[in-house]
């Protein structure tokens, strides 16, 4: 794709990653991404808005072509899918100098070896004059790492969000509009990037809702041309709202544990609570991300392996707690053969989750009588504390 006008002498210059399918070696991208870089010509100076992922520095390459001149080198973030190209455009571009945050400004000079002296960093609130157009910087830390900040363009009412408010999918489209597939997209991006952070989320929608912006353009996804759209999306799913749903998350080696999370899952839906169960040995983890974004009630559910929970649990359970999810409750079950300490290990990996635990339920071989009523106890148990959220 060429260059994109969003307004007068504003571009969108990024590239389009349509086969990438992890990122981070952690996050699956089911639909691509891409890495959006801007560029600004004001009637003085001109100022690309972060570069894309090395991988793919031809295409911004390309996109410069006919830019002759850049004098300030915006980097919103450091990681490297947006500032990995910034070498090569201050090779090519002698003049150019890097404007980011105190903090980016080592994490730039560590993790890229940029130059102190190309460097110009900027406190929150400080604007930068290119002219007739002007960009105000306001810190974010969080919207991904510690060093992060987003940038305003007043003159045509731009907010240029870095990763906040991003989606991963690789598009030919440049607006989201209200497209469902971006609101699935940004959803699921907010559950794997930004949830851990939820708190500082919401200061910093305070923060932008005083701004007046027609389009919010993020660093990865398409911009959005109905901002409002996405930060009331963003206010729901940083809030401290949780919804009457619950999340099974669990395996079984020989049946017993999946037999006991069917019986649950029943008794949950005839007490009018919404079940979304996740079988963890081949589980998209973007799903139970997003899944976890607005669910009250957690409920793990492991064979014993060694004494523990199996490996699959293991790893989502320590993935749950380093999310951070809202979650209210949780609960334990599962099937043993003749001895456990799946319900210790579990426990001592959910620090974060600040929640509840409704009960456990182990059984040892196959679920009887007694197991499928302690069961119904817990269905009611989850039902009662949603009915009274
Ligand atoms: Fe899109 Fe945190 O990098």
């Amino acid at each position: 794709m060429k260059p994109r006008e969003i307004c007068e002498r504003v571009q969108w210059m990024g590239a389009v990653d349509w086969n990438r399918r992890l990122f981070d070696s952690l996050i699956p991208l089911p639909d691509g991404t891409s890495y959006n870089a801007y560029f600004v010509q004001g009637s003085d100076k001109t100022a690309l808005l972060d570069t894309v992922d090395p991988a793919m520095q031809e295409v911004l390459f390309r996109h410069l072509a006919n830019v002759e001149r850049i004098d300030y080198l915006v980097s919103h973030h450091a990681e490297q899918d947006h500032s990995g190209s910034i070498p090569f455009v201050l090779q090519r571009y002698g003049e150019a100098r890097v404007v980011c945050t105190p903090k980016a400004r080592t994490l730039l000079m560590e993790h890229l070896g940029l130059p102190d002296d190309r460097i110009l960093t900027v406190e929150d609130g400080e604007t930068l004059s290119l002219g007739d157009k002007t960009l105000r910087f306001l810190h974010t830390p969080w919207v991904h790492w510690p060093e992060t900040m987003v940038s305003y363009l007043p003159e045509d009412r731009v907010l240029f969000s870095c990763d906040l408010f991003g989606s991963h999918l690789a598009t030919s489209q440049l607006y989201a509009g209200r497209d469902p597939a971006v609101y699935e997209a940004a959803k699921r991006y907010y559950a794997e990037i930004m949830m851990p952070f939820r708190k500082m989320i919401q200061n910093h929608l305070k923060k932008l809702r005083e701004l007046e912006f027609d389009w919010i353009a993020p660093s990865h996804g398409p911009i959005y041309d109905q901002p409002d759209w996405i930060v009331s999306a963003y206010e729901d799913w940083a809030s401290d709202r949780v919804a009457n749903q619950a999340v099974i998350a669990y395996i079984s080696m020989h049946g017993s544990t999946e037999a006991m999370v069917n019986y649950l899952l029943d008794a949950l839906a005839e007490r009018g609570v919404r079940v979304q169960k996740f079988e963890l040995s081949a589980v998209d983890i973007g799903k139970l991300a997003m899944a976890l974004v607005d669910a009250a009630t957690l409920v793990i559910g492991t064979p014993t392996v060694h004494g523990g929970p199996h490996p699959n649990v293991f790893s989502a359970t320590h993935l749950a707690n380093a999310l951070r999810p809202k979650l209210r409750y949780a609960a334990i079950i599962g099937s043993y053969g003749w001895g456990t300490k799946a319900v210790e290990q579990i426990s001592s990996l959910i620090p974060n989750l600040k929640v509840e635990v409704l009960g456990t339920v182990l059984c040892k071989g196959l679920p009887q009588a007694e197991t499928f009523s302690a069961l119904d106890d817990l269905a009611a148990a989850i039902a009662e504390r949603h009915a009274a959220l």
